[in-house]
C-alpha cells in the first residue's frame, strides 16, 4: 500500500497513529541530529521527522534524499515542538520507521513552492513541474468545481450537454480559422470551429430546445492576456425565448457561480446598460462599473477658445480623479507619458487641479481664465481638491485612450479591488460595423445576430443605425460572455448576408445547410457563450487566463513543452497532396 493518508489530511487527533505517506520531496533541513523533509502532495506537506540517534541507516537515506524525489514513508504521528500555524499539518509531524524510494528525480529547473523563481519559458517548458505548485492546483481545482456547478445549475434548468464537431467547414466571417487538411478528400481542408455557433442553432431547429456544451473552440488571432488560440466556451442555446429569458436565466447561472464558488450573493438584478451609454460614459462596450468616474463630454463647453488642439479635435472628454489635486510635476509627466504610449494613442493630456482653497492651476491657463475652468469643474461635478484630466482628438481614439487612462486611475486610486466584482449586461450592440479598409459592413457578433425588430426598416436606408437584439456579460472590465437572439427567418437571414456583401451563391456556399434548416420549421431562439478561462480567472484573481489552462500556448501561440507547431514528414504531406512554400 502506498499511502494511508494524503500529505494534507493528518491532524493532531492522529497523534500516535502509525502511518503511510507518498509524495514528492519539497525540502529537506538538517538540525542537529535530526533530518527533516517536507513531503508534498496535491493535498498538502507533511513534515517528516528522521532521528539520527534513534534511526541512523534510515536517517543517512532520507538525507540524500533530492528534491522532488517519490518517496513513500512510514511513520508514527507525533506532536510537532515547532507548530507551524501555517501549515493545516503544522500541529504533528512523521516520525519515520521506513523510508523507501520510489523514484529519484533530476534537480529541478525551478523551486517547486508558493511562489517559484522560474521564469515564464522555464515553467512553461517544465509545465508538469510548474503544475505542481499549489496556485496552479487551487485554480485547476476551481475550473474543475465551476465546471460542476455549472453542470449542475444548468441540467437543473433541463438543458442536455451535446458534443458538436471539431472537423467542420472554414467560414470567412470572424477571426482566421485552424485548418486541417483532408487526406481522404485531397485538396479540401476542414476547419477547427471558432464555436458551435451554427450547430446550435441547428440543434434548436431538432428541437433540443436546451442545449449547452463546456467546449474548446479555435481562433487563429493575434494573442493577449485574455486569449488563447484554443479556449473554453460554456456554449448555450435556448428555443422560444425573448432576450429576457436569456438575460434572466445565464444571470441566475452567473450568480449561482458566485454562491457556491465564491460565497458571494448578488441581490440585485444586474444593470443592462445599453451600448451607446457604455461608450459614451466608459469608452468602452466592457465598462469597469466597480468604479464610477465617468466620462464628460466637453466638447461644446471648451471649444472656440483659441486653443487649436480642442478647437481641431472631434471630441474632447475628461474624467474627474476625485482627490488627486495635489499630484506632483513628476505624476503629471507620468501620466502624460502613459496616455502617449502607442497602444493607448492621445496625443496629450490637459489636466485641471482643483487645488484645495479652490484657486484652478492648469495645463492650460494661457487658453482659459478660473472663470472658465470653474465651469469645466462644474460640468464634471468636481470639489477642490480634485483633478481634471482631458483628451482631445479623433472620437473613437480619444474614448479608446480615455478609457485606458480610467482604467489607469482606477488603479492608483485603489478602485479595482479583485475582490469586488461588479457585473453587467451591455445590451443593444450595433449590428454591423463599417470597415474602412474593405468598405464594406461586417456583423459586429456574427451573421445569425438579430436586429432589433424595430430597426429592419433600416437595412434599406441606413444599416449602420440599426441595433442588434444583442448582449455581452461585463464583469470588471472583462467580457465574460456574448451573445443574441438570432435571425431564425431565410428572408431576414438572406437581406443580412446581402448587407454583409454576400452574394446569393456565396452564401449558399457558405451557410446554404443553415439557411435550408430555417426552411424545416425554425424556432425563434437566442444563446449566448461564456469564455470558461476568463470566468475562472477572474474567480481566482488573476490578469491571465494562462494560469487557468494547464497547458496553455504561449504569446506566439507555442507549446514550448511539445514543441509545437513543428515540421511533418515529407511523406505525410505527400499524403495530403501538400508542397511547402518557404516564407518571403
Ligand atoms: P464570442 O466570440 O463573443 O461569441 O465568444 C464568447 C466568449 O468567449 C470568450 N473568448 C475567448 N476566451 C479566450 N480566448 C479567446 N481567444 C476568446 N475569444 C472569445 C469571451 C467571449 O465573451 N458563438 C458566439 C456566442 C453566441 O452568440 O452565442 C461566440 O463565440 O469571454
Amino acid at each position: 500500500m502506498y499511502r494511508t493518508h494524503t500529505c494534507g489530511e493528518l491532524r493532531a487527533e492522529n497523534i500516535g497513529q502509525q502511518v503511510t505517506l507518498s509524495g514528492w520531496v519539497q525540502k529537506t533541513r538538517e538540525l542537529g541530529g535530526m533530518t527533516f523533509v517536507d513531503l508534498r502532495d496535491r493535498y498538502g506537506l507533511t513534515q517528516l521527522v528522521f532521528d539520527l540517534s534513534k534511526n541512523p541507516e534510515l536517517t543517512e537515506l532520507a538525507r540524500d534524499l533530492g528534491r522532488e524525489y517519490v518517496i513513500k514513508v512510514t511513520g508514527t504521528v507525533i506532536e510537532r515542538e515547532n507548530k507551524n500555524k501555517k501549515l493545516p499539518t503544522g500541529e504533528i509531524e512523521i516520525l519515520a520507521s521506513q523510508l523507501s524510494v520510489l523514484n529519484a528525480s533530476e534537480t529541478p529547473p525551478f523551486t517547486i513552492e508558493e511562489e517559484s523563481d522560474g521564469g515564464d519559458e522555464l515553467r512553461m517548458k517544465y509545465r508538469y513541474l510548474d503544475l505542481r505548485r499549489y496556485p496552479l492546483q487551487r485554480n485547476l481545482e476551481l475550473r474543475h468545481l465551476m465546471g460542476i456547478e455549472v453542470r449542475n445549475y444548468l441540467h437543473q434548468h433541463k438543458f442536455f450537454e451535446i458534443e458538436t464537431p471539431y472537423l467542420i467547414k472554414s467560414t470567412p466571417e470572424g477571426a482566421r480559422d485552424f485548418v486541417v487538411p483532408s487526406r481522404m478528400n485531397p485538396n479540401q481542408f476542414y476547419a477547427l470551429p471558432q464555436s458551435p455557433q451554427t450547430f446550435k442553432q441547428l440543434l434548436m431547429v431538432a428541437g433540443y430546445d436546451r442545449y449547452f456544451q463546456i467546449v474548446k473552440c479555435f481562433r487563429d488571432e493575434d494573442l493577449r492576456a485574455d486569449r488563447q488560440p484554443e479556449f473554453t466556451q460554456i456554449d448555450c442555446e435556448m428555443a422560444f425565448v425573448e432576450r429576457d429569458d436569456i438575460l434572466d436565466m445565464f444571470e441566475g447561472m452567473t450568480k449561482h457561480l458566485f454562491r457556491k464558488l465564491k460565497n458571494i450573493a448578488f441581490d440585485y438584478t444586474f444593470p443592462r446598460m445599453p451600448y451607446d451609454e457604455a461608450m459614451e460614459f466608459y469608452g468602452s462596450d466592457k465598462p469597469d462599473i466597480r468604479f464610477d468616474m465617468k466620462f464628460n463630454d466637453l466638447t461644446s463647453l471648451v471649444q472656440g477658445k483659441g486653443f487649436v488642439v480642442f478647437d481641431q479635435a472631434e471630441y474632447i472628454a475628461g474624467i474627474n480623479a476625485t482627490g488627486c489635486a495635489a499630484y506632483s510635476r513628476k505624476e503629471l509627466d507620468a501620466l502624460t507619458d502613459f496616455v502617449k504610449r502607442p497602444q493607448i494613442g492621445a496625443q496629450g493630456l490637459v489636466y485641471v487641479k482643483y487645488n484645495e482653497d479652490g484657486s484652478f492651476k492648469s495645463s492650460v491657463d494661457k487658453f482659459f481664465d478660473e472663470t472658465q475652468l470653474k465651469t469645466w469643474a462644474e460640468t464634471m461635478q468636481a470639489k477642490p481638491g480634485d483633478l481634471l484630466l482631458i483628451l482631445a482628438g479623433a472620437k473613437k481614439q480619444t474614448q479608446h485612450a480615455l478609457c485606458e487612462l480610467r482604467l489607469e486611475m482606477g488603479e492608483r486610486l485603489g478602485l479595482r479591488d479583485k475582490n469586488t466584482f461588479a457585473p453587467l449586461w451591455v445590451v443593444d450592440f450595433p449590428l454591423l460595423e463599417w470597415n474602412d479598409e474593405n468598405q464594406r459592413f461586417y456583423a459586429m457578433h456574427h451573421p445569425f445576430t438579430s436586429p432589433k425588430p424595430e430597426d429592419i426598416a433600416l437595412f434599406d436606408t441606413d444599416p449602420g443605425k440599426i441595433k442588434a437584439n444583442a448582449y455581452d456579460l461585463v464583469i470588471n472590465g472583462v467580457e465574460i460572455g456574448g451573445g443574441s437572439i438570432r435571425i431564425h427567418n431565410r428572408e431576414l437571414q438572406e437581406q443580412m448576408f446581402k448587407v454583409l456583401g454576400f452574394t446569393k451563391e456565396e452564401s449558399e456556399a457558405q451557410f446554404g445547410f443553415l439557411l435550408n434548416a430555417f426552411k424545416f420549421g425554425a424556432p425563434p431562439h437566442g444563446g449566448v457563450a461564456f469564455g470558461f478561462d476568463r470566468f475562472v480567472s477572474l474567480f481566482a484573481g488573476l490578469d491571465s487566463i494562462r494560469d487557468v489552462i494547464a497547458f496553455p500556448k504561449n504569446n506566439s501561440g507555442r507549446d514550448v513543452m511539445i514543441d509545437s507547431p513543428s515540421a511533418i514528414a515529407l511523406e505525410q504531406l505527400q499524403e495530403l497532396f501538400l508542397t511547402l512554400k518557404k516564407p518571403e
